[in-house]
């Protein structure tokens, strides 16, 4: 597995592959990362993954120098899976001491997690923007779970006509129900045993949904129900998956995004309706 870390040696690396599938990541890989790589290699002769945590998607008050970095078990899990190329660049080769361009996408990040963590999403879709750039890739994938994200890159990726296939990959859950996320870790084992609430949460309010009830009042019992098992919702909404706009009721194609805090921990899940 070739180890590359400066953009020169992506350059030469990309020189030997044809179709390359691109896997960017924060690192403290889990299942769900994994399934991404596997899934990757249906799509090209060359899979890369990317592990950089990325500091300009974090808000002042997160997690970013808590963030757990644990490269040597993230190489060795990737190894075994046959990746082909790791890229692990550091701060100063994605943002350059002088750097003045960002990508920001208005209307879709402005929602959800766009709300509660304002920048978050520019930081994102500069990243992936950089590291597309950077890796050429044919194919990029990315998980499911954080649909908003991927509507964001979705949109970037039109926008600015870049030259990828986007694939969005379903979640990936434990036995329990609960999403596969790199932050889980940060449970307390009473946190955890509450954590897949929010999983069986989405789960009542699509039946309420399917059986007619008004979205508002699926919403409201859905809020009731995860605050009375101790998480603090930050949002709980039915919205289209087209452009992530507020859900009409009995509307085809939507989506239920939710996300909360159990303790310090942000949990953030959906499911397709
Ligand atoms: O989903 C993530 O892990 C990150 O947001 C991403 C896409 C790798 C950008 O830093």
């Amino acid at each position: 597995m070739h180890i590359l870390q400066t953009v020169s040696q992506i350059r030469e690396w990309r020189k030997s592959a044809q179709r390359v599938a691109f896997v960017p990541t924060m690192g403290n890989l889990h299942a769900g990362h994994l399934q991404l790589v596997r899934e990757a290699k249906k799509y090209a002769d060359k899979v890369i993954v990317s592990i950089f945590v990325n500091p300009t998607q974090f808000g002042i008050n997160e997690d970013f120098s808590s963030y757990p970095r644990t490269e040597q078990r993230d190489l060795e899990l990737l190894a075994a899976e046959n990746c082909d190329a790791v890229f692990l660049p550091n701060v100063e080769t994605i943002y350059a001491q002088n750097a003045q361009t960002t990508v920001s996408v208005s209307q879709v990040s402005q929602h959800y997690c766009g709300a509660s963590r304002v920048g978050h999403f520019d930081g994102v879709a500069t990243v992936v923007c950089k590291l597309f750039n950077i890796v050429q890739p044919d194919v990029a994938l990315f998980g499911l779970k954080d649909f908003q994200q991927f509507c964001v890159i979705q949109t970037m990726v039109r926008d600015l006509h870049l030259p990828v296939e986007l694939i969005g990959v379903p979640t990936v859950r434990d036995v329990d129900g609960l999403a596969m996320s790199s932050r889980n870790g940060y449970l307390s084992e009473t946190e955890r045993e509450i954590a897949p609430t929010l999983y069986q949460t989405l789960q009542m309010a699509r039946d309420n949904l399917l059986a007619g009830q008004a979205i508002v009042d699926v919403e409201n019992v859905a809020i009731t129900q995860l605050t009375q098992a101790g998480f603090s919702v930050d949002y709980f909404n039915v919205a289209r998956r087209l452009d992530l706009e507020m859900a009409q009721q009995n509307e085809p194609h939507c989506i239920i995004l939710a996300a909360a805090k159990l303790g310090k921990t942000r949990l953030i899940d959906n499911l397709w309706l």
